[in-house]
């Protein structure tokens, strides 16, 4: 998907990744607190929440502004808005901030965490190595990671979001291991469904 189409959808609220709960691998299995951790394509997610909450700096980076406008408004957390750079949403007496633009422009002093939910596989394949790329030129060397993909048959349905297999995650970030792996077809895009799609997985993938 294009950049116009993602904005598009924030226009009019077909978000249908959003989990209002946050996400319960990322609450079951990150174990790191004192980190600044990177949160590339975050939505609105309270994935950030529960991050900061975990004793964390956390800082997003999302395209749409109605994205980020919403989760500020949704939570009722005051930011101020600094320029320079991406525009940068900076909250009031809160350890987040969402820079609102486009990731493959962000820049930054390296962080020494990653935490993605619905970015990596929310991107085509040529997207997803510029994204690891990226993503790898803004992490400190021994940064932890935290990047959780879908698994299922592609010769079923098509992504958004994609399936990621090992060989590919391993290509990117040879230092991950696979730490989990849940059956999640019950939260499946409709569209998997309606094509037949039996089995999806969520599968977690961290550094130690
Ligand atoms: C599938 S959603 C996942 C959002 C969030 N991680 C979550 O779990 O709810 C992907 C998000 O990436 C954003 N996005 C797509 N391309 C982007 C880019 N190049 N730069 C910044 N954000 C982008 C979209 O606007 C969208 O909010």
């Amino acid at each position: 998907m294009k950049n116009d189409a993602w904005l598009e959808r924030w226009e009019v609220g077909r978000t249908g990744w959003h989990e209002p709960g946050g996400n319960r691998n990322l609450q079951r299995h990150w174990e790191w607190s004192g980190k600044r951790v990177l949160v590339p394509l975050c939505g609105k997610t309270p994935d950030l929440l529960w991050l900061e909450q975990a004793g964390n700096d956390v800082v997003g980076v999302e395209l749409s502004g109605i994205a980020v406008r919403e989760f500020f408004a949704e939570n009722g957390i005051e930011y101020e808005l600094l320029s320079g750079g991406l525009p940068h949403y900076r909250a009031i007496d809160r350890r987040i901030s969402i820079y609102c633009g486009d990731y493959f422009e962000f820049e930054a002093e390296p962080f020494d965490a990653h935490y993605d939910r619905g970015g990596l596989v929310a991107l085509s394949p040529e997207l997803r190595t510029r994204y690891a790329r990226h993503t790898s030129s803004l992490l400190e060397q021994e940064a932890r990671q935290f990047v959780i993909t879908v698994e299922y048959d592609q010769a079923v349905c098509d992504g958004p979001p994609y399936s990621i297999g090992a060989n590919e995650m391993l290509g990117h970030w040879p230092r991950l291991r696979r730490h989990a792996s849940v059956d999640d077809t019950a939260n499946a895009p409709p569209k998997f469904l309606e094509a037949g799609l039996e089995l999806m997985h969520e599968v977690v993938w961290r550094t130690d």
